[in-house]
């Protein structure tokens, strides 16, 4: 999670300029109980395609460079639900929603009221199709405005009463949909929430405009849809299906075996009176596979974001460069299908490590265990395997990458 903080200039009561820091939190709702979508499962914590929808959403803003942080409003049924879709990410924890929308989100900005932010993003855990471009659209807008909606206009006829003659048509010129996410500035959006407990409102903008504030429009995106019934979650498997990219790349890795205190490969320590001799901890396996998915995404490589004479780096756990590769992959809402790794070395013997090595993977990566592979070869001391001077490692990886279009 990145955690900048941007300055903004304001003019104050006596036209003195301000600085104020911009801190974005999106609050992602998602404590609702589905009853248009039953089944074993809350529509939030259905897995499609390998993630949950609510996992999708959450990864769109965590994922985004100028959202500092993310909380979710959940139910309290499903807390272990949660756990199992966010695991260990570096997110807010939650908090328990109530049982309307807008109670939901009522506590969750009082959840965050200690945090203060100056924006907060109100986005429904059933849109796991947001995209960075909108969630753009309504950050920058936000410099200009105290509120802002995406919207999209309404294109087919519209008809009052199924059973009733229509007395003239609707004009649909000035009717809009009106999405999510949703930005305001927090105190704003926090009153107005405060100030009216009683009605029932489903809309944060609405609301918003009940007390007198107004919302700038920017423009939605078809494929960010709320996903309400059987037939959205047809379509969202449509589109994702539709749109998806598989891309390949491959990573290698080599360094020198030096005197220390056991060897670190894929993110476990073999036990040995040696070590690789890296600025970092020398993980070739780790350093293979960033590179792997830096990749298949054309994201350059692991020097580009991790120079490695700088000394920031020294003896850092390779998980750290990982973790930067699958922030931007999840940016760009991709997943990993499968990895292969070969490890090319005389010693240590891989192959009693092979099992932990893969469970390891499998979490770091956030992907089931059939889909992680690792194999090691000696190359029959001739040379490529490097003597018993060095490890080496190569990684294939294949990233599923859905591709939103922007403008839709
Ligand atoms: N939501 C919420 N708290 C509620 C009701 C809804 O946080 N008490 C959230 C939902 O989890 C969802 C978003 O608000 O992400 C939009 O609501 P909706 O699509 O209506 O979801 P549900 O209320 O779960 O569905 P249904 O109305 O069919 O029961
Ligand atoms: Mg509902």
């Amino acid at each position: 999670m990145l955690a900048k903080f941007y300055v903004m200039f304001n003019l104050n009561q006596n036209n003195m300029i301000e600085k104020q820091l911009i801190n974005n939190i999106a609050l992602i709702l998602a404590a609702g109980v589905s009853n248009r979508l039953p089944g074993k499962l809350p529509k939030q914590y259905l897995d499609v395609g390998g993630r949950s929808l609510l996992r999708m959403t959450i990864d769109a803003f965590r994922c985004h460079p100028n959202i500092n942080n993310v909380k979710v409003v959940i139910n309290k049924n499903h807390q272990d639900l949660y756990k199992n879709t966010v695991k260990d990410l570096k997110i807010l924890p939650p908090t328990l929603g109530g049982d309307t929308r807008q109670k939901s989100v009522k506590l969750g900005l009082d959840s965050i009221e200690e945090i203060n932010p100056s924006h907060v993003l109100i986005h429904d855990g059933a849109r796991p199709l947001v995209s960075s471009e909108i969630i753009n659209r309504v950050l920058e807008k936000l410099h200009v405005a105290n509120g802002v909606i995406p919207v999209l206009p309404v294109n087919d006829t519209i008809k009052k009463g199924i059973n009733e003659a229509s007395p003239s048509p609707i004009d649909r010129s000035d009717l809009w949909r009106i999405q999510t996410p949703q930005g305001f500035n927090f105190r704003m959006i926090l009153d107005a929430h405060r100030s009216n407990e009683l009605v029932e409102i489903t809309d944060d903008s609405i609301l918003f405009e009940k007390f007198g504030k107004s919302c700038t429009p920017i423009t939605g995106s078809e494929e960010n849809i709320k996903i309400t019934n059987q037939n959205d979650l047809i379509w969202l498997k449509r589109i994702l299906s539709s749109n998806k990219l598989l891309k390949v790349a491959t990573g290698y890795d080599v360094h020198r075996l030096g005197a220390g205190k056991g060897i670190r490969l894929s993110g476990i320590t073999i036990p040995s009176e040696k070590s690789l001799i890296a600025t970092s901890d020398g993980d070739v396996v780790l350093h293979a596979i960033t590179d792997a998915i830096l990749g298949a995404l054309s994201a350059g490589d692991i020097g580009h974001y991790f120079p490695p004479d700088d000394e920031t780096w020294k003896n850092v756990d390779s998980t750290v460069f990982l973790e930067k590769s699958l922030e931007i992959m999840r940016a760009r809402q991709g997943y990993i299908s499968h990895i292969d790794v070969t490890i090319v070395c005389e010693e240590p013997r891989i192959s009693p490590y092979r099992k932990e090595m893969i469970d390891r993977l499998s979490s770091l990566l956030d992907i089931s265990l059939d889909c992680v592979s690792i194999k090691a070869t000696t190359t029959d001391g001739l040379g490529l395997s490097f003597k018993d001077q060095g490890i080496g490692a190569i990684a294939t990886v294949s990233i599923s990458i859905a591709d939103i279009h922007p403008q839709l």
